[in-house]
């Protein structure tokens, strides 16, 4: 799954700064209509943007519409779609199969928040997928993780959460904590602190969340067994998806279901970004340990906003009959029903999975040549439609490993590189690329031959 380049190249730190420089200039330059609009936006949005992701430096990049494995901004300028709206775009944009299913929902009424029989369409198949008995609607994958927590508590009658450093949750009280701690606050290994990441979030809940490393089952025993029976449950993405991507080592999901298991906690896998995007099933697929709860949203209902949460009989008992109040007005919405449910059975098929592990092995072996011709301090990582170039020669495990290992300047300058060459690119030096059904070979080629241009540039003497 990673690919350790042998004897990597000197970086020349004065050569990657003025390409930065460089190629900031370009941007600017091409991404004009987007400042002009950034001003308009500053003036009634914080930061110019409807989400704190969106910003960008010196501005985000607008988009004006989307066709196919295509985006198109505010100033004209043409991309290949490798950001998919954070990972969410597993069907292209446009789809006509997603839109032909939302405008007949549409013509036959929007919303009326009483159940219809799309959702019990999509709670089947995704029963069939992940395998946990009953499912329920929510609308982001913060209100899935939140609800998450809701039932492991409820159902311990325990508050305390431990989660893993470094991974993001969604932005409620509970999982705001040690996203990206900073390393003068992030304490000992043997025992990281709680982090607050951000104001508005009270000590007393910080405190409630414990973290420990992602990748060392022996860490979270020796946590568990410090916090004793105040733990309610374990939340974690089964891959780390926002330090690039993270896989499992062999045998740690089992260990964590192990250690779950025998202290009757709960284990909840975040799939919000793996989830309909690495396989059907997702990471519980791929990687066989089934938790007690599933967090979904992203990828699931073909670019509405919408999520899910898959659990135990045990769980479903405490929602059914009201004891943890799971609800919303636009839960179970019939147009993201619709859209879901057209998503998962009738774009996002078995040839789908199929023709997106063959389009992304293409694409990281593309990146590995590249890497292996310049001798670049780079491996790939990848899964299902999602991959990255991880700049560092070698493994990274975990956050920490995140912090120090990889060259984030070289992140920078490749995102640069990318969206000056008509790439679009997740925004965040620490993000991956997501493929949709939509993207050719053709479009492919293209991502590895501006990376070559990247890496050319960078190696090359002065
Ligand atoms: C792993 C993970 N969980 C939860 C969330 C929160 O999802 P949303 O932005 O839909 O609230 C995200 C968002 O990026 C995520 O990556």
């Amino acid at each position: 799954m990673s690919v350790t380049s042998p004897a990597a190249a000197v970086i020349d730190r004065d050569r990657v700064a003025a390409l930065t420089e460089r190629q900031r200039a370009i941007h600017r330059e091409r991404t004009a209509a987007s400042g002009r609009m950034f001003a308009r936006a500053a003036e009634v949005m914080p930061g110019g943007v409807p989400s704190q992701f969106q910003t960008g430096d010196p501005w985000p990049v607008y988009v004006e519409r989307g066709q196919g494995a295509r985006v198109w901004d505010v100033d004209g300028n043409e991309y290949l779609d490798f950001h998919n709206g954070f990972g969410v775009m597993c069907v292209g944009h446009a789809n006509p199969v997603i839109a032909a299913a939302v405008k007949a929902q549409m013509d036959a009424g929007t919303h009326f928040a009483a159940p219809t029989e799309g959702s019990i369409a999509v709670a089947a198949e995704l029963r069939r997928r992940w395998g946990l008995p009953h499912w329920r609607f929510t609308n982001s994958g913060t209100e899935s993780t939140m609800d998450a927590i809701h039932l492991a508590r409820g159902l311990a009658g325990k508050d305390v959460i431990v989660k893993i450093e470094g991974t993001y949750h969604g932005h409620h009280d509970a999982v705001m904590v040690s996203v990206k701690p900073p390393a003068d606050l992030m304490g000992d290994r043997s025992r990281p602190a709680s982090v607050a990441y951000g104001l508005g979030y009270p000590d007393a809940m910080v405190e409630l969340t414990h973290v420990v490393p992602f990748n060392d089952a022996a860490a979270l025993e020796r946590l568990l067994d410090e916090l004793g029976d105040t733990v309610a449950g374990v939340i974690m993405e089964p891959a780390m998806m926002n330090v690039n991507i993270v896989p499992p080592v062999p045998g740690y999901l089992e260990a964590v279901r192990a250690l779950t298991r025998e202290r009757g906690i709960a284990l909840i896998f975040d799939e919000v970004k793996t989830g309909a995007a690495v396989a059907a099933g997702g990471a519980t697929e791929l990687y066989g340990v089934t938790p007690d709860v599933v967090c979904l949203a992203k990828a699931i209902c073909g670019g509405l906003p919408g999520g899910a949460i898959g659990v135990t009989e045990e769980l479903a008992a405490l929602m059914a009959d009201g004891r943890v109040r799971q609800q919303g007005t636009f839960n179970g919405n019939p147009l993201v029903m619709a859209a879901a449910q057209a998503t998962l059975t009738e774009v996002l098929t078995d040839e789908a999975y199929a023709q997106l592990h063959a389009a992304n092995k293409r694409l990281m072996a593309g990146c590995e040549r590249v890497i292996a011709e310049y001798a670049l301090p780079a491996h790939t990582v990848g899964m299902g439609s999602k991959g990255c170039v991880v700049f560092s020669s070698e493994p990274v495990r975990e956050y920490r490993d995140y912090l120090e290992k990889i060259h984030h300047d070289l992140s920078d300058l490749a995102w640069l590189y990318h969206m000056n060459h008509g790439i679009f690119m997740t925004p965040g030096r620490d993000e991956e690329w997501t493929l949709s059904v939509l993207h050719t070979d053709a479009d492919l080629d293209r991502y590895v031959e501006v990376f070559e241009t990247f890496a050319r540039d960078v190696t090359s003497a002065l």
